[in-house]
C-alpha cells in the first residue's frame, strides 16, 4: 500500500472555482517525488489540500487507507504529514530555538528532547539558537523551517518551493539538506520551479498543467523526454 494517494481532487478557493481539475498523485515511503509544472498549474493547490490547509470539492487524500481530505491540519499533522508552505514559513522575530517549539503539535514533554535531536542533525541551528529568524540567510531560513516541519516526526514532508529566491550555492546545499533528511526515511513531495534540479533529486515526478496531471514517471525519464525539456527545461 502507498504512503499517500491523492485520487480525483478537484479543489478551489470557492465553490465554484476549480483550480485542481481531477489530480493524482502517489507517493510510497521513503521516496522523494517532484511535482513541477508552469506557474498557476495548481502545484501549491495541491499541497494545501494534502496538508488539509485547503478542503477539496471533490476527490481523495488517502495517507496508508486512511482517508484524510478535508480534516484540519492539526490532525493530518499528527497523522506525520508535515507541511512547509513557500511564504510565511518561520516567525521573523522568535529565535530559532522558539521557531522550534512552535513547530508541531507536541505535548510539552517531548519538545526537549525532539529540539535536542534537531540540533545534533542541523548544527547550524544549535549554533544559532538564540538568534532571531529574521537575522538567518535566505537558505537558513529554509533549512529552519523544514527543521519546524521535522518536529512531529513526520513519514512525509511537503515542500512548496524550497528553493525559491536561492543563489545557486545556498540552493545545492539546500538540495543536499533535502536529500540527507529523506535518506533518514522521510518520504517528500516537493514542488520546484528549479525543473531539472527537483527531477534530479527526485526518484519519481509528476508535471502539472492548469489543473491537471500532464505527465508523470521516473524522474530521469521525464528529464530526458524531449518534450518536457522543450517546455521546461529550455531545451
Ligand atoms: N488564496 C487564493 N485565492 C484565490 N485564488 C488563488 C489563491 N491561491 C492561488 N490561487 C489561484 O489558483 C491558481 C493556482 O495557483 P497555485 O496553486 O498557487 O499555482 P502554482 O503553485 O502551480 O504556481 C492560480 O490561478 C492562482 O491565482
Ligand atoms: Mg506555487
Amino acid at each position: 500500500m502507498g504512503l499517500l494517494t491523492v485520487e480525483g481532487v478537484v479543489a478551489g478557493y470557492s465553490a465554484a472555482d476549480e483550480i485542481l481539475k481531477g489530480v493524482d498523485l502517489a507517493v510510497e515511503r521513503g521516496e522523494i517525488v517532484g511535482v513541477i509544472g508552469p506557474n498557476g498549474a495548481g502545484k501549491s493547490t495541491l499541497l494545501k489540500v494534502i496538508a488539509g490547509v485547503l478542503r477539496p470539492h471533490r476527490g481523495r487524500v488517502l495517507l496508508g487507507d486512511t482517508p484524510i481530505e478535508g480534516r484540519p491540519p492539526r490532525e493530518i499533522s499528527a497523522l506525520g504529514v508535515a507541511f512547509v508552505p513557500q511564504e510565511r514559513n518561520v516567525f521573523p522575530t522568535l529565535s530559532v530555538r522558539e521557531n522550534l517549539e512552535m513547530g508541531g503539535y507536541l505535548e510539552p514533554a517531548r519538545v526537549r528532547a525532539r529540539i535536542d535531536a534537531i540540533f545534533a542533525r542541523f548544527p547550524l541551528l544549535a549554533e544559532r539558537r538564540r538568534h532571531a529568524a529574521r537575522t538567518l540567510s535566505g537558505g537558513q531560513r529554509q533549512i529552519l523551517a523544514m527543521a519546524m516541519a521535522l518536529m512531529v516526526e513526520p513519514a512525509l514532508l511537503l515542500l512548496d518551493e524550497p528553493s525559491a529566491g536561492l543563489a545557486p550555492m545556498a540552493a545545492e546545499r539546500l538540495f543536499d539538506t533535502i536529500r540527507a533528511i529523506n535518506a533518514d526515511g522521510v518520504a517528500i513531495v516537493m514542488v520546484e520551479q528549479n525543473a531539472l534540479e527537483a527531477l534530479a533529486i527526485a526518484r519519481r515526478g509528476y508535471i502539472l498543467v492548469d489543473g491537471r496531471n500532464s505527465a508523470s514517471g521516473d524522474a530521469a525519464a521525464l528529464a530526458a523526454d524531449p518534450d518536457v525539456r522543450r517546455i521546461f527545461l529550455g531545451g
